[in-house]
């Protein structure tokens, strides 16, 4: 049933290739839910956890390439803050199991007032049935608690959409080449395990990054809470200085997550602040970046060609094979965390 693996979840993060390669095969249904769609004016991303770190990348893609407003609440502050929707809104939910207790509440809101579109891993789940329009992940099932093949499925179908949206024929032809990119990566295992080794003790990290690297960094952070009960932070790089960098010193490693782009020199100037208080830093960049590589204690390096746009369908897959290797050498079972659900159907 593992297929070998030692665990569900390492089964399913190396399942990530053919996940994306499955999902991408639903580009004709996108395009003709697209061509259904009225003028929109504005979007609006609901979630929880890590459907709610996908919505993130969401709202950057959106506004980079389609110039459209874009919010993402979380589902169970939906009730709270619904008057940002309008009828000239589109609602996109986001959610693995479509079963979300918070993510069906917001929908039900959502449904009176704006058109709804639910993107969704399980065929015949609740969300499937209310929502206006539906987009299914081809994640296949997944049974580790830890979301892994169903977040990079999601990534997929909002880039999908956001190429459809905007008639991005180049976007869509670079997104056929992320499950060779992603294949690469994964050859990396060896050396994260030895990775996780040196840092499994530590009781505190942080993660860092900027615009689409900000969701990889939350991401990164929660998968650690969640399979290594370590704290951790994801932080929008800019905002240490605004207190976190208190909290820095030699105990607290800081995970900083630096593609080349825009928000490269800014974060790496965070990296610097964070090495001037003593943090060890596990770099993630470029193999170009020899900055990077000298500035960093251990570094995870990715072909030169992802660029920060596609960058999060990329750079989350070692922070989850950091997280796995620190569960297991810690002694604990990622694929059952303690006090959580797969399915969390409570408010
Ligand atoms: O099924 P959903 O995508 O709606 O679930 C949302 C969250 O409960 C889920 O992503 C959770 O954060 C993951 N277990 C994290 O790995």
């Amino acid at each position: 049933q593992k297929g070998g693996y030692s665990h569900f979840m390492l089964k399913e993060i190396h399942e990530q290739p053919e996940a994306v390669k499955n999902t991408l095969s639903e580009v004709s249904d996108i395009e003709n839910i697209v061509s259904q769609f009225p003028q929109f004016k504005r979007i609006t991303f609901v979630a929880c956890g890590t459907s709610h770190h996908a919505s993130l990348v969401g709202k950057y893609l959106f506004e980079a390439l389609l110039g459209l407003p874009t919010d993402v609440v979380l589902a169970s502050e939906f009730e709270f803050s619904e008057g940002a929707i309008d009828p000239d809104s589109l609602v996109i939910f986001i959610s693995q199991s479509g079963e979300t207790a918070d993510t069906l509440k917001a929908l039900k809101i959502a449904n009176k007032k704006a058109k709804t579109l639910a993107i969704v891993n399980v065929l015949g789940s609740t969300a499937t049935r209310e929502a206006d329009y539906v987009i299914f992940t081809r994640a296949g099932p997944e049974i580790g608690v830890a979301a892994t093949k169903t977040y990079i499925s999601q990534l997929t179908c909002i880039y999908l959409l956001a190429a459809c949206m905007g008639k991005n024929r180049e976007l869509l032809d670079e997104l056929q080449q992320i499950p060779d990119y992603m294949k690469t990566v994964l050859l990396l295992e060896e050396d994260i395990k030895e990775m996780a080794a040196k840092y499994k003790d530590a009781q505190d990290f942080f993660f860092i990054g900027r615009g689409f690297s900000y969701p990889t960094a939350m991401e990164g952070a929660l998968k650690l809470k969640e399979i290594t009960y370590i704290h951790g932070e994801g932080y929008a790089a800019g905002e240490l200085k605004h207190g976190p960098l208190a909290l820095i010193d030699d105990d607290v490693p800081v995970v900083a997550v630096v593609p080349p782009g825009k928000s490269h020199d800014r974060t790496l100037s965070n990296v610097e602040e964070v090495k001037a208080r003593g943090a060890r830093v596990i770099g993630l960049g470029s193999e170009d970046d020899q900055v990077l590589s000298y500035e960093a204690s251990d570094m995870i390096k990715f072909p030169s060609q992802i660029r920060e746009l596609i960058s999060p369908l990329l750079y989350v897959v070692p922070l989850q094979l950091l997280s796995y290797h620190m569960s297991v050498q810690r002694g604990i079972d990622p694929d059952k965390p303690k006090n959580l659900a797969k399915c969390v159907t409570v408010e």
